[in-house]
């Protein structure tokens, strides 16, 4: 199997996009650990996954907690950084500055402090997949800081591909993918908005948890590919441009 005998850590991998990629990457032969901030997402999560997984409560907005949890696994072979938090569209105009400075703490800050206490552990061969978005590149009104925290996760990327030479690092540009993240927008709205963000693609689709994981596992596994942004989107970013 691909994975064989590498040790994996989710960040994230509690739900959604991460819960995906920790089930593929057992599949494939790897060893799996999984983070979240909360104790009953981490318990149920564990609970759909093999044996050969386990799992530690992981806040990213607390740096010794991600600290802790690389000693706790010491060498690893792939970190996957998918950990965000459901935001809101709001006009700038309307948003504190504080809280415009939060919206970058999970997917930016959360990253970053990943990435500066995991790569140091990333065996040879290794790489780091970050999370950002097509809302980087094709924002709409409301968005313009998940549009900044998304690039700047690009741009990341890139830097820390350049630094952390010859551990590769890479990001996936997820489109609209039908996870738990949706969860807040109650039903029937959901169905209708699942319908439309369908519409917006070339593939009529709305993605799924597990097209994701399989760019996780094709990043993980191509050793000539590093400082890339990959984007699976149905082809959105192309409709109606
Ligand atoms: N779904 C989409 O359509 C979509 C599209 C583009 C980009 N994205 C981005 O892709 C990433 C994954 O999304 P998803 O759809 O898989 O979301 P999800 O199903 O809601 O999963 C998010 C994960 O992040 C964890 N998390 C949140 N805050 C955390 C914290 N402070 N510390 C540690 N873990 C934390 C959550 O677990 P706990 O709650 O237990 O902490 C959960 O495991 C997110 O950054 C999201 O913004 C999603």
């Amino acid at each position: 199997m691909a994975l064989s005998g590498q040790r994996i850590v989710v960040i994230g991998g509690t739900s959604g996009m991460g819960l995906a990629a920790a089930r593929a990457a057992s599949a494939a032969g790897a060893a799996v650990t999984i983070a979240s901030s909360s104790q009953r997402r981490l318990k149920a999560a564990l609970a759909q996954l093999p044996d050969t997984c386990d799992g530690a409560v992981v806040n990213t907005r607390d740096e010794g907690d991600v600290a802790a949890l690389f000693d706790r696994v010491g060498e690893l072979d792939h970190l996957l950084y998918t950990a965000g938090d459901a935001v809101r569209p709001r006009p700038l105009a309307d948003l504190p500055l504080d809280a415009a400075r939060e919206l970058f703490e999970v997917r930016f800050w959360g990253a970053v402090a990943a990435v500066k206490h995991g790569a140091r552990r990333v065996r040879p061969g290794g790489s780091i997949v970050l999370t950002s978005g097509t809302v980087a590149v094709r924002p709409t009104p409301g968005t313009a800081l998940a549009a900044g925290s998304a690039a700047a996760v690009e741009g990341l990327t890139r830097g820390l591909a350049a630094e952390f030479a010859p551990i590769r690092v890479n990001a996936v540009r997820p489109g609209a993918i039908r996870t738990p993240l949706w969860a807040p927008v109650p039903e029937p709205q959901r169905a209708a908005l699942f319908a439309a963000l369908a519409d917006r693609t070339l593939t009529k689709l709305m993605g799924e948890a597990d097209q994701i994981a399989a760019a996780h596992l094709y990043l993980m596994e191509n050793r000539f590919v590093t400082g890339t942004v990959l984007t699976v989107d149905g082809g959105a970013l192309l409709a109606g441009s």
